[in-house]
């Protein structure tokens, strides 16, 4: 390394200028599969991450966190067997100041953030106002939007999840500049009802002009009991449906990857 590369580098890692760039996938509804979202692109980034002998002792290059006081991601995370986990995770129990300490690791290079199963928001804030509320979760949020530099929004084809949809990138991501990319979950495939919804679902984020990825997950019973089984769709036995779960949430990875 040169003289001048070095002291830049030096001085990157004093300053903490991060290397790690922070995803929160975030929808207002619960339900629409954020944990199942955030764990599983984890898992794919994990296993698709360049990997050194440094990583052991400094920690895996991607890093899963929750906000949410429940714990969902980290009792999931706490279920998988430790050789199938290719990232780390954090439990934070919505405690602030946690969360920034990990992006200013050099060594990390994802952080990708679970919220809580549905926001807290104060119902009478006034258009242009910030509506998240005033618990300790609304501020572990505030602080996770202020270094956010992607958003992952779910969506289902079932209309009831579009409006918290809608609020969620209109209210909370626009007012804050954070890009967002809208993801379909729980797409029924083989059905010519499951078609028609899709279409529809697609009609109405490409009317609003909102960036999503191109295909949906698709609704698997696999999926289901992923959390009690302690399994992450990079681990499941193969399958037809193994391999097609496993597509649906590697192309989520990979489009988040084009838009960081
Ligand atoms: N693609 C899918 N196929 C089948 N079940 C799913 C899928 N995505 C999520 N689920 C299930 O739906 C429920 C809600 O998902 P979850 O990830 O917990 O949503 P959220 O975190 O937004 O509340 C869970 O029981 C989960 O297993
Ligand atoms: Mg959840």
């Amino acid at each position: 390394m040169t003289a001048t590369l070095e002291s830049a580098v030096d001085t990157a890692a004093r300053t903490g200028m991060r290397t790690a760039k922070v995803v929160v996938v975030i929808q207002q509804k619960g339900g629409a599969g954020k944990s199942t979202i955030a764990v599983n692109v984890a898992a794919c980034a994990g296993r698709s991450a360049v990997m050194s002998n440094a990583d052991e002792a400094t920690g895996a290059p991607i890093v899963a966190a929750g906000i949410d006081v429940q714990g969902t991601l980290e009792k999931w995370c706490a279920g998988v067997r430790e050789e199938a986990l290719p990232f780390d995770y954090v439990v934070t129990k919505s405690k602030l100041g946690i969360l920034p300490g990990i992006i200013a690791d050099p060594d990390r290079r994802r952080i990708i953030i679970d919220t809580p199963g549905f926001l807290d928001i104060d119902p009478d804030a006034e258009w242009g106002a910030d509506p998240l509320g005033e618990s300790r979760t609304a501020d572990a949020l505030r602080e996770v939007l202020d270094v956010a530099d992607l958003a992952i929004v779910p969506i289902t084809p079932s209309k009831i999840t579009w409006d918290e949809c809608e609020f969620t990138i209109e209210r909370i991501l626009k007012p804050r500049a954070i890009p967002f990319l809208v993801v379909i979950n729980m797409h029924d495939p083989g059905k010519d009802k499951g078609e028609k919804q899709l279409n529809k679902v697609k009609a109405w984020i490409d009317e609003r002009n909102y960036p999503r990825v191109a295909d949906p997950i698709r609704r698997y019973t696999l999926h289901e009991h992923a959390y009690e089984n302690g399994t992450l769709v990079t681990e499941y036995r193969m399958s037809g449906t193994a391999l097609n779960g496993r597509e649906d949430f590697m192309r989520v990875a990979l489009t988040m990857e084009q838009m960081l």
